[in-house]
C-alpha cells in the first residue's frame, strides 16, 4: 500500500499546490513512484502539470462513482476541474460521504509507493475526504501574522478526522511557506509556529520568490527553472523521507539531487 499524504490549509494561497507539484517532482526524481491527486475544483495542480483542461475522467468522476481511480490517472496524475464543485455538492447528500475517496483509493494501482493529495483552500468535505483517505497530513502556512490561527484550525480538523473516521492518520508536519527570513514578520511567524507545534514544524522553510509564479506559468518545475530555489523543496523532501521510514530507501538518490 502506498503512503498517502494530504496537503492542506484552511487559507488560500499558502503554496499547497506548488508543494504537491514540487514534492512530486522531487520524489519521482528520487525513484519513488508517486501519484498526484488534484482535489481542488480550481484544477491548479492539473494546470501546473500541463494536462489538457478537457482530459477525462477526472477525480470528480471517481467521487461520483462513474470512473475507477485507475481510469482517472493521466501521466501519474488524477486531474480536477470545475465539475468537482458539482461532485462535492452531490457527495454532500450521500451516506458515507466522508469515505468516498478512501474507498476509491483502496483500488489505486499497486505500483505507487506514494500518493500526494492537493486539497482546496477550505476545510470542507473535499478536504475531509482527503484526510480520511490519507495516512499523513502536511499543513502549509504562509509566513505572516495569522499563520498560527490557520494552522490551529487545520490541526483541529486533522484531529477530528483521526478521532472519527481515520485513527491511523498522523500529522506529518507543518511547513512555513512563502517566507522571507530577512523580514521580522517571517521570523516571528516561524517562531510562533515552533513555540506552539515544536518539532512538528519542518526545519526547512520555503523561500518566497516571484520565480514560483513564473515557473507555474511555464508549467516548469522550480527544480529545473530555478534549482537554487528548488533546493528548499529537496531539503523538505529529505525531511519528509525522515518521517516516512517506509520510503527511506529513496534517501540516497534524493541526496544525489541536492
Ligand atoms: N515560495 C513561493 N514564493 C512565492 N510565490 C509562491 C511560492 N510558492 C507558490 N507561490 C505562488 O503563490 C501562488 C499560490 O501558490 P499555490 O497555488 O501553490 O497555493 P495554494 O495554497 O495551492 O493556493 P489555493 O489555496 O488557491 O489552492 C501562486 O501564484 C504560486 O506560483
Ligand atoms: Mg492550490
Amino acid at each position: 500500500m502506498a503512503e498517502t499524504i494530504a496537503v492542506l490549509s484552511q487559507k488560500g494561497g499558502t503554496g499547497k499546490t506548488t508543494a504537491v507539484r514540487t514534492l512530486t517532482d522531487a520524489f519521482r526524481r528520487s525513484g519513488v513512484r508517486t501519484l498526484a491527486i488534484d482535489l481542488d475544483p480550481q484544477g491548479n495542480l492539473s494546470d501546473y502539470f500541463d494536462l489538457p483542461p478537457d482530459v477525462e475522467p477526472t477525480v470528480a468522476d471517481v467521487l461520483a462513482g462513474r470512473a475507477s481511480i485507475a481510469d482517472a490517472i493521466h501521466d501519474d496524475l488524477v486531474p480536477a476541474n470545475l465539475t468537482l464543485a458539482e461532485a462535492e455538492l452531490m457527495l454532500g447528500g450521500k451516506m458515507g460521504r466522508e469515505l468516498t475517496l478512501r474507498r476509491a483509493l483502496v483500488k489505486a494501482p499497486d505500483r505507487y509507493e506514494l500518493i500526494l493529495i492537493d486539497c482546496p483552500p477550505s476545510l470542507g468535505l473535499l478536504t475531509v475526504n482527503a484526510l480520511v483517505a490519507a495516512d499523513h497530513a502536511l499543513i502549509t502556512a504562509e509566513a505572516q501574522y495569522f499563520a498560527l490561527q490557520g494552522v490551529e484550525q487545520a490541526i483541529e480538523l486533522v484531529e477530528l478526522a483521526r478521532d472519527g473516521l481515520n485513527p491511523e492518520l498522523s500529522l506529518l508536519g507543518v511547513l512555513l511557506n512563502l517566507a522571507d527570513m530577512r523580514t521580522i514578520h517571517s521570523r516571528e511567524a516561524l517562531a510562533s509556529l515552533k513555540d506552539r507545534f515544536d518539532e512538528q514544524v519542518f526545519d526547512t522553510t520555503i523561500r518566497s520568490s516571484i520565480a514560483y509564479a513564473e515557473s507555474a506559468e511555464r508549467a516548469r518545475s522550480i527544480l529545473d527553472y530555478r534549482p537554487d530555489l528548488g533546493a528548499d523543496y529537496l531539503d523538505l523532501a529529505g525531511e519528509v523521507l525522515e518521517r516516512l521510514p517506509a520510503l527511506s530507501t529513496a534517501a540516497p538518490r534524493l541526496a544525489q539531487l541536492r
